[in-house]
């Protein structure tokens, strides 16, 4: 590994042009507190334009993150409240925006922010302890950074309802079988890092606008994404990847992609 840096809340790593995000408060189960938030902002923000073949973003210890930092809120007015929830989306968004494909190694509990932090991956990896859930009414509040969005738009208005509304955890089957994570990986680093290398083999502008497109159209009607995916189909002949992907192909050899 290179590049091995450790901040308050976070380590990064970066191995060869996978970058690794570990949120690292193990003590506190990787409670999501306004440090780990800011943190985590610098690192996306450095990382944006270091046209990274993936990110992969794991916990230390036994969680992934046991959501936010409740130590932290308790004493939070309205007000102060709010503004957290604001930041903490805010920056999850940028996280689902990453330009680059993001997988989340959920390595234990992923429970309320650490839940909602792994749904702003692009794939959702869990380890066969992996817990999954929006606990928030156990403790009187609701899911604060984009909870109550994107668990029903990946499960479900109904069974995100009743997520939401139990309180209840799922174990790493029941979050697959719920659409919450693709697949149970016995070494869940060591099969994202495989997945990411899976999609390093493609052509880099391809991969990019496969994302960029979901991202900016599955909210929009289905003729307006059919004809932001024709302009971005489009675009990619625009790319040397297209033109060696092609060529590749036809001459029966194996494409050596620029990302240009
Ligand atoms: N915030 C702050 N500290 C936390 C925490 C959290 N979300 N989750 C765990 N911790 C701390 C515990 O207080 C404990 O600290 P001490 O050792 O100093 O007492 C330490 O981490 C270990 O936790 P436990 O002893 O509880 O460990 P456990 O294995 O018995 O239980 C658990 C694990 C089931 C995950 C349990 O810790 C738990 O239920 N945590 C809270 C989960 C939760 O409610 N998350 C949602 C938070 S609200 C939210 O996230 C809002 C939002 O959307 C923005």
């Amino acid at each position: 590994m290179e590049a091995e840096q450790k901040t308050s809340a976070l380590l990064t790593e970066l191995e060869g042009d996978i970058g690794i995000i570990v949120l690292s408060r193990p003590k506190a189960l990787n409670a999501i507190n306004t440090q780990m938030v800011a943190e985590l902002e610098l690192v996306l923000r450095e990382w944006a334009t270091e046209n990274l073949s993936a990110l992969i973003i794991t916990g230390e210890g036994k969680a992934f993150a046991a959501g936010a930092d409740i130590s932290q809120m308790a004493s939070f007015s309205a007000v102060e409240a709010q503004q957290f929830a604001l930041n903490g989306q805010r920056i999850l968004r940028l996280l689902e925006n990453f330009p680059a494909p993001t997988i989340a190694a959920v390595n234990g509990f992923a429970l309320g922010g650490g839940c909602e932090l792994a749904m702003c991956c692009d794939i959702i990896l869990a380890a066969p302890r992996a817990l999954f859930g929006q606990p928030e009414v156990k403790l009187g509040v609701i899911p604060g950074f984009g909870g109550t969005q994107r668990l029903v738009r990946r499960v479900g208005r109904q069974a995100a309802l009743e997520l939401m509304m139990t309180g209840r955890n799922v174990k790493a089957e029941e979050a697959v079988s719920l659409g919450i994570a693709l697949r149970i990986e016995e070494d869940v680093l060591a099969g994202a890092k495989e997945l990411a290398g899976e999609m390093a083999k493609n052509g880099p502008v391809a991969v990019r606008l496969v994302k960029e497109v979901v991202n900016t159209t599955d909210r929009l009607d289905m003729d307006t994404g059919l004809a932001q995916e024709a302009m971005a189909f489009g675009l990619c002949f625009a790319s040397e990847d297209q033109k060696e992907g092609m060529s590749a192909f036809l001459q029966k050899r194996k494409a050596e992609f620029t990302g240009k």
